[in-house]
Order: structure tokens, then C-alpha cells, then sequence
């Protein structure tokens, strides 16, 4: 199978890359390094990606940034970060991707559990993540030729401890539950799931 990782050289993108690179054929992709590059965040970007990288059975993302920050201080600028880059940037890697994707593919994107367990700071992140959770949902009613979508949502993980002190009472998720969401929507039936890993 041809996996597309984008982000596999961040923290969650590490252990999904440990996970599936020796069953299969892993291109690893970000936008300083990997394989190939792209910019999730520039629709041009993504359509020379598609293009150069060819036909894929399945696109894990785990990429994207938001805004973290103090509500009354933030700006329309500010939430847009969260908009333009994790949401948007992955709502486009399905929207460029299924005309690439071969059939019975999937995508998995990632979201995140602020979309229903907020904190403070985190009001970009709550909603970026709970639109990509809608959009998973519903994008799999649409998705031709039996190809999936899932939407993968941990809570904070072990590997990030530098976001520990923003989760009071969190409990960080290990690093192998999060790497079996990714495998479980890659590799299981399912379609138009939300794996709340938490
Ligand atoms: N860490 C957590 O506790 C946690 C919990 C829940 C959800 N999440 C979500 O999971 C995702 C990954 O988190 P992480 O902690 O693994 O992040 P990370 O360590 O910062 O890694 C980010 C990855 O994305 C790539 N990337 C960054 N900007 C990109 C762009 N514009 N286009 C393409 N690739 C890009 C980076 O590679 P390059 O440097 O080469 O671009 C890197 O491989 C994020 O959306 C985050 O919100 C994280």
C-alpha cells in the first residue's frame, strides 16, 4: 500500500511513520523535510504535490497549525492561522486528493479533543478542530469509488510535555493508542468515524 504521511516528522507523525513503514510503502512528506514538501496551507502547493507524488492508496495527515492564545486579545488574524493552516490545509489535501486517491483509498486527518474538552487559550483549536470533525463525517456520505475518510482526535500525548501545563487534570494519551487510531482508520472498514483518543 502507498501511504502519504504528511507531517511525519513531527511528534504523532514519528510513531505513525515507526508504525506502518514496514508493511508498506511510506512517502513522507512536510514542508522542511521528507520525501517530498508541501505546504498545506497554499492550495498551489498542494496540486504541484498531488501531481509530482501520483496515484496513493492512503493520506494520513498529521499537520497543521492553529492559534493559541488569550480571547481578548485575539484578532481575526489570529483565528485565521488555525483556519487557513489545520483546517483548511487538510480540508484541501481531500478536496485536491480524491481526484488522486486510487480507489478504495482513504484519508485520515487529525484533529484534536478541544473540540469538545476545551481549556483556556485554546478557543481557535476547539473550533478548528470540531469543523474537521464535521467535515469528516460528511465528506465520507461523498467520497466515490469506496474511498474513506476518518478523523483522528487525541487528547494531549505523551510525547508533547511541553503542552502538559495547559491541560490541568489531562491525562496525556501514549503514544501507541494514538498510533493504532491512525492504523485502525488506514487499515479497518470503517468510514466517516471519529477516534477520540483520549
Ligand atoms: N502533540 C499533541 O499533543 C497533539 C494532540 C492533539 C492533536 N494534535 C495535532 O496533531 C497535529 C500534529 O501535532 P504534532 O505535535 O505532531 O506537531 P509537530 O511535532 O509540530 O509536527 C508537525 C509536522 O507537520 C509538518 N508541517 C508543519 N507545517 C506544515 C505545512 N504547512 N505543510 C506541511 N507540513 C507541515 C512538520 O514538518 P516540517 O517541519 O517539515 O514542515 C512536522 O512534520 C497538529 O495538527 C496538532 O494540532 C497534537
Amino acid at each position: 500500500m502507498k501511504i502519504i504521511l504528511i507531517g511525519a516528522s513531527g511528534t504523532i507523525g514519528r510513531k505513525i511513520a515507526a508504525t506502518v513503514e514496514k508493511d508498506h510503502e511510506l512517502v513522507r512528506v512536510g514542508s522542511k523535510s521528507g520525501d517530498f514538501r508541501v505546504d498545506i496551507g497554499s492550495t498551489e502547493s498542494i496540486e504541484k504535490f498531488f501531481t509530482e507524488v501520483g496515484p496513493f492508496d492512503t493520506l494520513i495527515s498529521a499537520a497543521g497549525d492553529g492559534h493559541f492564545g488569550p480571547l481578548h486579545s485575539m484578532t481575526a488574524k489570529d483565528f485565521r492561522k488555525g483556519l487557513e493552516s489545520k483546517l483548511l490545509g487538510q480540508v484541501n489535501l481531500v478536496l485536491i486528493g480524491q481526484h488522486y486517491v486510487r480507489p478504495k483509498g482513504s484519508f485520515t486527518l487529525t484533529a484534536g479533543s478541544l473540540s469538545e474538552d476545551p481549556i483556556a487559550l485554546g478557543a481557535n483549536l476547539s473550533a478548528v478542530n470540531a469543523a474537521l470533525e464535521a467535515f469528516g463525517r460528511s465528506a465520507a456520505l461523498e467520497l466515490e469509488n469506496g474511498v474513506r475518510i476518518n478523523v483522528v482526535s487525541p487528547t494531549v500525548v505523551e510525547d508533547s510535555p511541553g503542552y502538559f501545563p495547559y491541560f490541568p487534570g489531562h491525562i496525556p494519551v501514549t503514544m501507541d493508542r494514538v498510533a493504532a487510531a491512525y492504523a485502525k482508520s488506514a487499515f479497518g472498514a470503517q468510514t466517516g468515524q471519529v477516534y477520540k483518543v483520549v
